[in-house]
C-alpha cells in the first residue's frame, strides 16, 4: 500500500477542510477549532480519511467517571507496580512481533561507548521542573536514565507502527506519519509566513533525535537544533548522529528546559514539539508555548504534533490498553483537558490550524504575527 510520500509529496488536495472558528471556551473548543483531516492515499482504495470519533475526547481521559476509575486503580501502589510491569512487557512483546528488535537495539546502545557523550552534552546548571522527576513510561527514573534512553528508539518505532497499523513496514509507517506531519508544517509555513525562508529550526523535546533528523532531512539548508531535558537522551542522539553521513549543517544538541531555553529572542523560523506535550502538565505546556513565542521570529511557525483527542481509534481503545497507557503517562489527563488552540491564541499566535495527520495524531500549527 502506498502511503503519502515522506517529505516530498505536495499532495495537498488530500486535505478535507472543515472551517470553524477558534474559541477559548474549553467545552466548545473541539467543535470550534479549525479541524482539518489529512488523508492518506491507498493504491487499492483511493483516498481514505483518518477517522474522527463522535466524542470531544476519549471517555477514559479527562474528568469522566471512567477516567477517574482508571486513575484510582492506578493510584493503588501495588497494582500500579504490577500495571507498569505489564505495560512494559506488552510494549516489548508487541514491538518484537512487528519486527522491531527492541532488546537487540537496546543492548547495542547499552554496550556501546555512548556514555562518553554525556559529559559533552550535559549542562550541569539545568534545574529539572518537578513534573519531570516523575516516573514516566514505566521507568522509575522517568526520562533520566540510560535504560530509558537506550529504549527510546525502539519505543518510537513501536509508536509509529501503532499509528499506521496498515503499513507493511516501519519505513512505510514513517513515510505516512512523519511525511504527513512535515508536509503539514511546510504547507502552513508557505501559506502564512510571508515568504519567510526556514533558516533555523528548533526541535523541543527532541529525545534521541528521531524527529530532529526528520526535520533536518526535510529542510537540509536549515540549521537544526535539538533541545531536551534529558542529557541521557541527548547523549544517545549525538552518538547516533555521529554514526550517519556528515550533514551540510550538523545538528546541534542543547540540554535545557524548553520553558527557559536561554536562546536569543526571535532566533528561529520553525519550532517543533513532536510527542512532547502529552508528557507535560498544563502549566508546563503553557510555559513551553510562551517560550516558543519569544524565540520564534515574526512569521515563524510553531508545530505541535501529539495524540488527537478526536481520534476514533483512541476513543475506541480497549479498557486494558487505555489503563496500561494511563499507567505510564502521568499527565495524560491534563494534556487531554488542555485547550491547546485556545492557549496558543491567548499567547498571541495566529493562523491556528489543527490537522489529523494520522489515525491517532494531530498536528497543530500556528504563526507568530508579522
Ligand atoms: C516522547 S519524547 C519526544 C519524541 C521525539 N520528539 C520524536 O518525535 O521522536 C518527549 C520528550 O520531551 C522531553 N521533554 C519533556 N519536557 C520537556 C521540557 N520542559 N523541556 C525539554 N524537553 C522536555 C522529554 O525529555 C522527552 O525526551
Amino acid at each position: 500500500m502506498a502511503l503519502c510520500a515522506y517529505g516530498h509529496s505536495q499532495n495537498l488536495s488530500n486535505f478535507i477542510l472543515k472551517s470553524r472558528s477558534i474559541g477559548n471556551d474549553h467545552a466548545r473548543r473541539r467543535t470550534d477549532s479549525m479541524m482539518v483531516k489529512m488523508v492518506s492515499s491507498s493504491s487499492s482504495t483511493g483516498a481514505k480519511a483518518y477517522e474522527e470519533g463522535q466524542l470531544q475526547m476519549p471517555k477514559w481521559a479527562g474528568q469522566t467517571p471512567l477516567s477517574r476509575l482508571v486513575q484510582s486503580i492506578i493510584a493503588f501502589k501495588p497494582l500500579y507496580s504490577f500495571l507498569k510491569l505489564g505495560a512494559r512487557q506488552v510494549l516489548i512483546r508487541t514491538a518484537e512481533k512487528k519486527d522491531i528488535p527492541w532488546r537487540e537495539l537496546t543492548r547495542e546502545v547499552l554496550e556501546s561507548d555512548v556514555y562518553k557523550e554525556l559529559e559533552i552534552v550535559q549542562n550541569s546548571s539545568v534545574i529539572y521542573p518537578d513534573y519531570y522527576l516523575n516516573s514516566f513510561h514505566a521507568y522509575d527514573e522517568g526520562n533520566l536514565s540510560w535504560l530509558a534512553a537506550a529504549e527510546a528508539e525502539p519505543a518510537t518505532m513501536a509508536m509509529v507502527r501503532r499509528a499506521i497499523p496498515d503499513a507493511s513496514s516501519l519505513d512505510e509507517a514513517n513515510r505516512a506519519m512523519r511525511g504527513n506531519w512535515l508536509q503539514t508544517i511546510e504547507q502552513h509555513h508557505l501559506q502564512h509566513s510571508g515568504n519567510h525562508v526556514i533558516k533555523d529550526i528548533l526541535d523541543v523535546g527532541c529525545s534521541v533525535g528521531i524527529s530532529t533528523r526528520f526535520l533536518a532531512d526535510k529542510f537540509p539548508t536549515a540549521k537544526v537544533t535539538g533541545l531536551d531535558l534529558s542529557p541521557y537522551f541527548l547523549a544517545v542522539a549525538q552518538f547516533k548522529e555521529k554514526k550517519v553521513a556528515p550533514r551540510q549543517n550538523p545538528i546541534k544538541w542543547i540540554h535545557a528546559n524548553g520553558e527557559e531555553t536561554g536562546l536569543p529572542s526571535k532566533s528561529f523560523d520553525l519550532i517543533s514539539f513532536a510527542a512532547v506535550l502529552h508528557e507535560c502538565p498544563e502549566r508546563a505546556i503553557v510555559g513551553l508555548l510562551k517560550e516558543a513565542f519569544r524565540v520564534l521570529r515574526p512569521g515563524g511557525t510553531i508545530a505541535l504534533t501529539d495524540q488527537a483527542p478526536r481520534s476514533k481509534i483512541l476513543q475506541e481503545l480497549s479498557p486494558v490498553l487505555f489503563t496500561l497507557l494511563k499507567s505510564t503517562e502521568p499527565f495524560l489527563d491534563e494534556y487531554y483537558l488542555t485547550d491547546l488552540e485556545g492557549r496558543l491564541k491567548e499567547i498571541g499566535f495566529v493562523n491556528i490550524r489543527n490537522v489529523l495527520t494520522d489515525p491517532r495524531h494531530m498536528t497543530v500549527t500556528a504563526t507568530v504575527p508579522r
